[in-house]
């Protein structure tokens, strides 16, 4: 059963306390709604990722209330301090350097060292934001290759009776998502057009910003593969791991590290990423990872292990 919350104190009250729990909420924002959940809970994230049923982990964008937040999420180098003085709270988006230690779950960046973060500027995000205190990871509240929503009706007819909630904010505004803009060094680039105009942008940079194609840096396998693959070398699907292999499981089997014991597809996404850190840091050379089945969010988790499998050096 998905609620549907008016937007009132008792609608927004109650959405800021499914979020705090782990749960998930269609929350509108001027651009389209987005699917929320606590940006620093593996599990609630993981859960995004299963309600859109999405084949592989793109990296999210977490929303937050006030720039103040930023600072404790990512580095803000002097070059963003204008665009975010000039357009936030509001549809751009800046991916900037993860800060270390920064409250956000490895499957939010999906391994990457950047994080995607803005303020949206719909009174409704901003009062949920508020209320919840934290950051929020929000992807378009639509099935994986579907339409973007900008109604509330259209997030319950795609998304209904697979999230807890979803917060009617009326119409958005803008109605596509968010404009993306990266840095290379202090040269902003932007890497998805969206309701911030380059003219805009220009015009604040007081130059015509570079533009690269959506998720071209990211998308790139190579250097998505350098940043969420452990260093040693994996091996799929082994059922009989080699001697001095170190194992990691899935399901009840005997093994050093396991995806989820109860073999929980949404479990194991949500610890996939920490997994690869935890064989870095025991050292393992050679892994073998046991099969993991590819239904659901399998197919996501089954993408990230092939990759981190694909030969390297490339
Ligand atoms: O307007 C919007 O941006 C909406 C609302 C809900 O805020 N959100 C949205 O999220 O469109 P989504 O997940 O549909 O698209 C986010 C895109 C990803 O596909 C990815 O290309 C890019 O943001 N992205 C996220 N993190 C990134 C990173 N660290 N580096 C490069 N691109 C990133
Ligand atoms: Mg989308």
């Amino acid at each position: 059963m998905t609620e549907l919350l008016p937007n009132t104190d008792a609608g927004i009250a109650r959405a800021a306390a499914i979020l705090k729990r782990g749960g998930l909420v269609a929350m509108p924002t001027e651009t389209v709604y987005g699917l929320a959940g606590d940006a620093s809970n593996d599990a609630a994230v993981a859960g995004i990722y299963a309600a859109k049923d999405r084949p592989e982990f793109n990296p999210l964008i977490v929303h937050v209330a006030e720039a103040a937040q930023v600072d404790r999420l990512v580095h803000v180098p002097p070059a963003a301090l204008p665009l975010m003085r000039a357009f936030w709270p509001g549809p751009l988006t800046l991916v900037l350097p993860l800060r270390e230690g920064a409250p956000v779950s490895p499957l939010v960046t999906a391994g990457l060292d950047s994080l995607a973060v803005r303020i949206p500027a719909h009174p409704v995000a901003r009062a949920l934001l508020r209320a919840f205190g934290g950051g929020v990871a929000a992807p378009s509240a639509n099935p994986s290759g579907r339409i973007s929503p900008t109604a509330a009706a259209h997030v319950m007819a795609g998304l209904g009776g697979r999230i807890d909630a979803v917060l009617n904010g009326g119409d958005c505004s803008v109605g596509v998502e968010s404009t993306i803009l990266g840095f290379q060094g202090e040269t902003p680039v932007i890497l998805r057009e969206g309701g911030v105009t380059a003219e805009a942008i220009g015009r604040i940079l007081g130059h015509a910003p570079a533009r690269r194609d959506e998720g071209a840096a990211i998308s790139a396998p190579g250097q998505m593969v350098s940043h969420y693959a452990p260093r040693g070398r994996v091996r799929l699907n082994v059922t009989d791991p080699e001697p001095g292999e170190t194992v990691l499981g899935f399901g009840p089997m005997p093994c050093d590290l396991n995806l989820s014991v109860r073999g929980d597809l949404v479990e194991a996404a949500a610890n996939l990423f920490r997994r690869f850190h935890d064989l870095d840091e025991m050292g393992a050379e050679r892994i073998a990872v046991a099969p993991v089945p590819d239904h659901g969010l399998g197919a996501a988790i089954n993408d990230r292990l092939r990759r981190a499998a694909a030969p390297r050096g490339a």
